[in-house]
């Protein structure tokens, strides 16, 4: 089915959610409205015909608040506020109406863990001095030893390095500590006060009053710190870390889930849950808590047949106890684009491991990546698509004097960061901005933030619709289908036996997903009908790193 002449969704479809589309649009990158190289929300709203034509039912749009963009938008100054340089809320407003008259639902950001270093809290803490109730909302606390020089604790950042940062008193000596698990300029919150837990249920309701349909709530695992301030154990049990997965969040999302359900249509919470165990990660999918959360676990596999099967085994059998749908995400904007990732030797992904100059194979990894698109919008549960994946968009090397990203300068010049994957999408022309920037009112447009690299020429959204083997005409005839296809999306799922190095599975009506990762072509079941593949096929067989939708004939 052609997706511009589809169906709207029906509005209070309520289980809209467990099968949905949702395309991640990173507002700075996306699309420059007024030709200042900045992403912004005039950029999107001009583009949504797009991304209606490309079937997605939903948009998560990363922060898009007031911000000094310390950590590209995740330090928040005024949720409550857009950012000037993406526009106004009155657009933002005007944004989620006309997504919706399109079909297309809208997820905001919600960042609980911290805030901004501007943030009027933040500001009247430091302001307010030691002992006030004020810095009660914030983590501030005395430095050990008798001049409070030694760090209260040594937690490490997940951007490396030290969680504390001491403060300087209003006359001029060194005084308390405050803990930001990320950088400086994002001074976590004490979730055990009052006002923190008030405020964040009242912006729930801001932006569901102003008909959002969801929330991704980031660094969902992490609210929650061990007041008593103990050091990391070295084998913590569950829910013994002192800043992960604690027990006590389970009732901030029971709290935040009764918000959702108070409004009409159902309003989700989507979690940002980076855990290593899954029977904890499902935890937080009970039916008072979260509705889905990003499946990490699947984008952090190497592409081989036997891992990514004990992936997606482990994610059904863990979800289906809870009732929650699967996720299935291949990349994000803080991760390695899965062309540059899939094209490598070790084609798994760990922060830990981003190092410069590893070598890629473009043209294996573009393979596989196709191959990976329609294996996972085969598969039960929600899909999730980072903008720039449907055409293929390698992750960038950015000039080391253009890198922004603090992970970059936190680990010493070692991690490339994730400027990489963030760089503004090419959508014409043949040079930079590639269609990114329209004209501001004297016909200019200003370098775009991040620097585009030559490889942009072809990868076009122009280039591309032109082209039927393209990446993105493959993810659009693999939404069209997904959305006429009444067995993807949640529901059963049965694996098939075509021998090692294949995943193949029925959903129902007969619908097959077959992908070949092994040397030898596979030959498909001679009585089913092709509906699609990520590459051609040889001799009627499966290439090498290729997937093949087919359709059973009734009666086989
Ligand atoms: C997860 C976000 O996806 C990432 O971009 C951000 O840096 C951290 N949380 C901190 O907010």
């Amino acid at each position: 089915m052609d997706n511009a002449v589809r169906p709207t969704p029906a509005e209070n479809d309520p289980l809209w959610w467990r099968s949905a589309v949702i395309y991640q649009v990173y507002v700075r990158s996306f699309a420059d409205g007024n030709g200042d190289g900045t992403g912004d929300l005039a950029g999107v709203r001009s583009r949504l015909p797009y991304l209606r034509d490309l079937g997605v039912d939903a948009i998560w749009f990363t922060p898009w608040y007031a911000s000094p963009l310390a950590d590209g938008g995740y330090d928040v100054s005024d949720y409550r506020a857009i950012h000037p340089d993406f526009g106004t809320l009155r657009e933002a407003e005007l944004l989620v109406q006309e997504a919706l008259e399109l079909g297309i639902r809208t997820i905001v950001d919600v960042v609980p863990n911290h805030v901004s270093e501007e943030h009027a809290w933040f500001r009247a803490a430091l302001a307010a001095g030691p002992g006030s109730p004020e810095r009660e909302r914030f983590w501030f606390h005395d430095g050990l030893g008798q001049d409070g020089a030694g760090i209260p604790t040594h937690w490490v950042s997940p951007f490396a390095g030290e969680t504390w940062t001491r403060t300087t008193n209003p006359d001029g000596t060194p005084g308390e500590w405050y803990l930001h698990l990320f950088t400086p300029q994002q001074p976590d919150l004490n979730w055990n006060h009052p006002d923190v837990r008030r405020e964040h249920e009242d912006i729930l309701k801001f932006w569901f009053d102003r008909g959002v349909a969801g929330v991704r709530i980031d660094s969902a695992a992490l609210l929650i710190k061990d007041p008593e301030l103990a050091e990391v154990p070295e084998q913590p049990g569950p829910g013994e870390h002192p800043t992960q997965d604690r027990d006590e969040l389970h009732d901030v999302y029971r709290a935040w889930r009764a918000v959702a359900d108070s409004y009409p249509g159902t309003r989700v919470l989507v979690g940002e849950i980076w855990l290593p165990e899954i029977d904890r990660f499902v935890q937080y999918l009970r039916p008072d808590e979260m509705h889905t959360a990003f499946n990490f676990d699947f984008l952090s596999r190497p592409w081989d047949a036997a891992e990514l099967r004990a992936s997606i085994d482990l994610t059904l059998g863990a979800h289906a106890p809870v009732g929650a749908p699967s996720t299935w995400v291949l990349s994000n904007h803080d991760v390695t684009r899965p062309v540059t990732r899939y094209g490598r030797e070790d084609s798994s992904f760990a922060f830990l491991k981003k190092r410069f100059g590893v070598p890629s194979d473009a043209e294996l990894g573009t393979r596989r990546a196709r191959a990976a698109a329609l294996l996972t919008a085969a598969l039960p549960g929600s899909l999730y698509i980072y903008q720039g994946d449907e055409l293929g968009l390698p992750e960038v090397d950015v000039p080391l004097d253009r890198i922004q990203d603090p992970m970059h300068f936190r680990s010493a010049g070692i991690d490339p960061g994730r400027d990489g994957c963030r760089v503004p999408l090419p959508w014409s022309g043949t040079e930079p901005p590639y269609g990114f920037s329209a004209p501001d009112g004297q016909g200019a447009t200003a370098a775009p933030w991040l620097p585009q690299p030559s490889a942009f020429a072809d990868l076009t959204v122009e280039h591309q619709a032109a082209d039927p083997g393209s990446m993105l005409s493959l993810y659009r005839a693999a939404l069209a289908v997904r959305r006429a296809e009444p067995g993807l999306g949640d529901g059963a799922f049965e694996w098939l036996d075509l021998g090692p190095g294949v995943l193949a599975f029925r959903r129902p009506g007969g619908f097959l997903s077959i992908t070949n990762f092994g040397a030898e072509p596979v030959e498909l079941p001679a009585s089913a009908e092709l509906v699609l593949s990520s590459a051609a096929l040889a001799d009627g067989g499966l290439p090498r790193d290729s997937t093949a939708w087919l359709r059973e004939q009734p009666g086989d």
